[in-house]
């Protein structure tokens, strides 16, 4: 890397986990209302994993987490960014506690809470860190436990969301190497705040003095309006950091987006100009899960040898908040840890 040009950050690792239960749309229970045809064909979601009782997603992300160290052949690393809208506790962050059970010693770590965009959004702030000179090599994680927070009887937020955990190492390097993250788009609508999210549990309810009733703990979706957010703002943000970074819809290699629903991917391909074809989906398996959504996705790819190096990878992703993100990366050659 030549001392005069900005420091880029570049893709070094990646990892991922599922919790072994796996929940097929036959498996939801009856009283939801809902078919496997009817999932198949509005979502694309044939299954989802389930975490067993007992964990958490500090578990998950300490997997993902100790995947992608071995997958980048090192465990040095000097800060840790774990994005998670479902944490351990509200208060400490889940970070510190991966970064020490990983044994990362006392580095930086913090939680990042912007749902399902939070992996791009993290990478960015890696690439921040990274570009300024406060870090050398970020572990950024993303994991989520929403089937704690599924509300039994709403088959709307029921069929789509599955838990993970997926991880990325990203070390100093430069912007012309393979694995460089190139540019990024980032943005928020909080006007939006009422359309999906959870409502109990923080200080907004909790000063109130009222009774939280059980159903304040669980997430829910408008999920119609979601879904024109989620194609209006991917395919608004994704156009922005093409021209940004100077790529061409046809110079794109592979689409990489949020997993939420298979119709969402086509619609934001078309509307770019991507083929569908060069649109990664791993939902069919494994569902909604959030933040652990792309870097689950480039961990299935990894393994798959589908990509090869010096491709260009658009990411995008939107969610709670509301909020939405996409990146844009060449692609590295990984050696994918899948155990
Ligand atoms: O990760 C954060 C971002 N999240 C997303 O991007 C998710 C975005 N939203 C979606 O993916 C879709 O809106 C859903 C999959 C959640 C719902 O699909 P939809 O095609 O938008 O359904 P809808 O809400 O417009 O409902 C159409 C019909 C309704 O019945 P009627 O009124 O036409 O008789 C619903 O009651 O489908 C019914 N319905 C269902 N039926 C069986 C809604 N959900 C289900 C279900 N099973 N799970």
């Amino acid at each position: 890397m030549s001392a005069e040009r900005a420091r880029a950050a570049v893709l070094a690792g990646i990892g991922a986990m599922v919790p072994p239960r796996v929940v097929t749309n036959d498996d939801l229970p009856d009283s939801l209302g809902t078919s496997d045809e009817w999932i198949r064909t509005r979502t694309g979601i044939q299954q989802r994993h389930w975490a067993d009782p007992g964990t958490a997603t500090g578990d998950m992300a300490l997997i993902a987490g100790e995947r992608a160290l071995k997958s980048a052949g090192s465990s040095a690393v000097d800060m840790v960014i774990l994005a998670t809208s479902t944490p351990d506790h509200p208060c400490p962050a889940t970070a510190p506690e991966v970064a020490a059970r990983l044994g990362l010693g006392v580095v930086p770590a913090y939680d990042m809470s912007v749902a399902c965009s939070g992996f791009i959004y993290a990478l960015s702030a890696a690439a921040g860190a990274i570009a300024t000179g406060i870090a050398d090599r970020v572990l950024v994680i993303g994991a989520d436990t929403w089937s704690t927070r599924l509300n039994p009887d709403d088959r709307i937020t029921a069929v789509i969301f599955g838990d993970g955990a997926g991880a990325a190492v990203v070390r100093a390097g430069d912007p012309d190497e393979p694995g460089a993250l190139v540019g990024f788009d980032l943005g928020s609508d909080g006007s939006g705040k009422e359309l999906v999210g959870v409502p109990g549990g923080g200080s907004r309810q909790l000063s109130t003095g009222e009774p939280a009733r059980k159903t304040d703990d669980y997430l829910y979706m408008r999920g119609k309006e979601i879904f024109t957010h989620a194609v209006d703002r991917m395919s608004g943000s994704s156009s922005r950091l093409l021209e940004r970074v100077g790529w061409s819809a046809s110079s794109v290699d592979w689409f990489v987006g949020h997993q939420a629903n298979v119709r969402i991917l086509h619609t934001v391909a078309d509307l770019l100009d991507v083929d569908r074809s060069q649109v990664v989906i791993n939902l069919d398996r494994v569902g909604n899960t959030s933040a652990a959504s792309i870097p689950l996705a480039l961990s299935d790819v990894t393994g798959s040898g589908r990509f090869t190096p010096g491709q260009r990878i658009l990411m995008t992703a939107f969610g709670a908040g509301l909020t939405w993100g996409s990146a844009a990366l060449t692609w590295p050659s990984l050696t994918p840890v899948l155990t």
